[in-house]
C-alpha cells in the first residue's frame, strides 16, 4: 500500500513540472529598461496613494526608501565584509563587479539586454522581480489591459505563489545559476535564512491585497504562500544534493545543505540527544523546511502523510549511513515534493486548518522536534505567520497574550549561536495556551 502511494506521488510529479515554471526575470531575453521608467510621479513614483487607481502608485517611493533591495544591495558589496569575502575567495574583481555576487546583490542582465536608461547602481530594481519591461511597459497601461495580458507580454507572475517562491528563493537560497556555497560562507558570507510569507511582509510590501487585487489576480492566501515556500525551499535544497556539479566539493558533499550548527559549535558543548534519523557524531541534513512540510502534509493530505514522513526518515537514515542510498532517497523525496506543490496550488486554508497546523507545530516543538536551530527558527516564523493570519481573520481570542508569548519565543531564537532547545521548548509551552483559543 505504502509503495503504491509513493509511486502515485512520483507519477503525479511527472505531469507537474512544465506549467509551474515561467522563466525567471533574469532568464528571459527581453530588455531591462531601468527603474527610472517606472518612477515618474505619474506612474509608480507618487508620494501618496492614488485613490482612483487599482494599485497604490507609490511603489517606487516604498522601494527606494525602505526596501533593502534598493537601499542596501548596492552598498553591501562595497563594504569591508564584502571586500574580505572577495579577497578570501581570490576573486579577480572587487565584489561589486563580480558576477558571482552581483547576480544576487544587484540586477545584472547582460549588456545587450540593458536599455538606455538602465542603471546597475539602482540595486535590485523593479524588473529584477517583475520581469524585463521591454514588451509590456506600454501595453500594461493601455486601457483595458488585464493582468493575464501583461503576463503574456512578459510581466513575471509575482501573484502566483509558486512563481513567487521560485523568484525569491533564486536569491534567498540560490538555484542552478547562482548559489551561496559553503566556500562563500567560509569566506565570510552570513548564513542565509528565508521564509516566504514572513519576508513578503517585512520587505515591506508595496501592494495591498484588497478586493480589487483579488478580482484582478485571484486569491492571496498567506498560509498557502508559506506552505508553497517551504516546499520549494526543500526542493531547491534537494536539487543541490542531486546535482553532481553543485552537490559535491572535493571529497565532501556541499555543506550548505546540512545543519550549520551540527559542525559549528565548541567541542566542549556536548549536547547530543537521541532523535529520529541521527546518531552521535553524524552530520544532520538541514531538515527545517521538511519539518514545516510535515505539518502541512499532515493537515492537507493526511492519507499521504505516512508516506511523506517515511521518505524524510529514509533520507535521514541514508545521510547518517544507517542504510539506503542517499541519492535515491533524495530523488524520491524530490518527486514527492513536486506532487505536494501541485496539490497546494489549489488548496484553500480555513481557520480549522490554521489551528491544526499551529497545534502540530507547537506540539512537535514541545516534544523536542526542533532540536536544531534551523528547525526552531523556521517553526518560530511559521507560528508567527499562522498566528497573524488567525488574528487578521478575527479568530484569535487573546491577540496581546499571543503576541507576548511569541516575543518570548523569538527571544530564544534570536542568536543562533546561543540556541538552546530546552529554552525554546519552555517558551512553546507558554504559547500553547493561546493556540486553542
Ligand atoms: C544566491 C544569492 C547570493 C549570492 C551568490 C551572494 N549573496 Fe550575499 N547575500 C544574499 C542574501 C539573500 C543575503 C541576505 C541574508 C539575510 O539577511 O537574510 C546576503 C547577505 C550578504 C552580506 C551581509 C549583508 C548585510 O546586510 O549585512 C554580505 C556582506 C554579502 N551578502 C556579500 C556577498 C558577496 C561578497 C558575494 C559574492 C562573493 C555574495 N554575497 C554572494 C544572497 C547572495
Ligand atoms: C523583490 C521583488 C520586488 C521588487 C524589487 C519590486 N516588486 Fe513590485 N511586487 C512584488 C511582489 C511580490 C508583489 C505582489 C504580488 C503581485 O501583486 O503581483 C508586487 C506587486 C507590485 C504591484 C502590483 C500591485 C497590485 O495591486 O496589483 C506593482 C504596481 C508593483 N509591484 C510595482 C513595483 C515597482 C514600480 C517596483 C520598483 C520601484 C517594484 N514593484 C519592485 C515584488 C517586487
Ligand atoms: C535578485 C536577487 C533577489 C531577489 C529576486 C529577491 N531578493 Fe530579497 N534580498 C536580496 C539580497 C541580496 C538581500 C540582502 C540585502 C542586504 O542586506 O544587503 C535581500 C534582502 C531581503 C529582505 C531583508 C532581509 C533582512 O535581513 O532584513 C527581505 C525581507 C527580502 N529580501 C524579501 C524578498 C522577497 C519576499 C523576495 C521575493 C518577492 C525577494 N526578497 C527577492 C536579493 C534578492
Ligand atoms: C560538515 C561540517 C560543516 C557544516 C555542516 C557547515 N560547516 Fe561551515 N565550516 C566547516 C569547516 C570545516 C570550516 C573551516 C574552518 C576553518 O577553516 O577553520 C567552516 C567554515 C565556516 C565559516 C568560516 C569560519 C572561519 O573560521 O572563518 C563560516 C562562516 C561557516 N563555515 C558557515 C557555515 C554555515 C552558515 C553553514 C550552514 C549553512 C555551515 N557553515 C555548515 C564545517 C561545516
Amino acid at each position: 500500500m505504502r509503495r503504491l502511494l509513493a509511486l502515485g506521488l512520483a507519477a503525479a510529479a511527472l505531469t507537474a513540472g512544465a506549467a509551474e515554471a515561467p522563466p525567471l526575470p533574469y532568464e528571459t531575453k527581453a530588455k531591462h529598461l531601468g527603474v527610472v521608467n517606472c518612477a515618474s510621479s505619474l506612474c509608480h513614483g507618487s508620494i501618496g496613494e492614488w485613490k482612483g487607481s487599482n494599485v497604490l502608485q507609490n511603489e517606487y517611493v516604498t522601494w527606494s526608501r525602505v526596501d533593502k533591495h534598493a537601499l542596501r544591495a548596492g552598498q553591501v558589496l562595497r563594504n569591508e565584509r564584502s571586500r574580505r569575502i572577495a579577497a578570501n575567495l581570490g576573486l579577480k574583481q572587487p565584489a561589486h563587479e563580480a558576477k558571482i555576487c552581483v547576480d544576487c546583490h544587484g540586477h545584472n542582465p547582460p549588456a545587450e539586454q540593458r536599455g538606455e536608461r538602465f542603471k546597475a547602481s539602482d540595486g535590485i530594481g523593479c524588473e529584477a522581480c517583475h520581469g524585463p519591461a521591454e514588451n509590456w511597459i506600454r501595453s500594461h497601461v493601455a486601457p483595458g489591459a488585464t493582468h493575464a495580458d501583461n503576463v503574456k507580454n512578459g510581466l513575471y507572475p509575482t501573484d502566483d505563489p509558486v512563481a513567487l517562491a521560485r523568484l525569491c528563493l533564486s536569491c534567498h537560497f540560490g538555484n542552478k545559476d547562482k548559489f551561496v556555497t559553503h566556500r562563500i560562507m567560509g569566506a565570510g558570507h552570513p548564513r542565509i535564512s528565508f521564509e516566504l510569507d514572513t519576508f513578503t511582509q517585512t520587505q515591506p510590501p508595496h501592494f495591498v491585497v484588497d478586493e480589487d487585487w483579488q478580482k484582478r489576480k485571484g486569491r492571496w492566501d498567506g498560509v498557502r504562500v508559506w506552505a508553497i515556500g517551504q516546499a520549494l525551499a526543500a526542493r531547491e535544497q534537494l536539487d543541490v544534493v542531486l546535482d553532481p556539479k553543485r552537490g559535491r566539493d572535493g571529497l565532501f558533499p556541499e555543506l550548505v545543505v546540512f545543519d550549520c550548527h551540527a559542525c559549528h559549535h565548541p567541542m566542549s558543548d556536548t549536547r547530543w540527544k537521541p532523535r529520529v534519523g541521527t546518531r552521535p557524531g553524524t552530520i544532520r541534513f538541514n531538515d527545517s523546511n521538511l519539518l514545516m512540510l510535515r505539518q502541512i502534509v499532515r493537515r492537507t493530505f493526511p492519507a499521504e502523510s505516512g508516506v511523506f514522513d517515511d521518505l524524510v526518515a529514509q533520507l535521514h537514515r541514508a545521510v547518517a549511513g544507517e542504510g539506503g542510498d542517499a541519492m535515491e532517497a533524495a530523488k524520491r523525496l524530490r518527486q514527492g515534493l513536486d506532487a505536494v506543490v501541485r496539490k497546494l496550488r489549489d488548496r484553500a486554508f480555513d481557520d480549522a486548518d490554521l489551528r491544526a497546523i499551529l497545534a502540530g507545530l507547537v506540539d512537535d516543538g514541545i516534544a523536542g522536534g526542533y532540536g536544531d536551530y534551523a528547525g526552531a527558527e523556521q517553526a518560530a516564523m511559521a507560528m508567527a505567520s499562522v498566528l497573524d493570519f488567525l488574528a487578521r481573520r478575527g479568530a484569535l481570542a487573546d491577540v496581546r497574550g499571543a503576541n507576548a508569548a511569541l516575543d518570548r519565543l523569538f527571544e530564544t531564537v534570536r542568536d543562533d549561536e546561543k540556541y538552546r532547545a530546552e529554552r525554546f521548548q519552555a517558551a512553546l509551552a507558554s504559547l500553547r495556551t493561546f493556540v486553542a483559543r
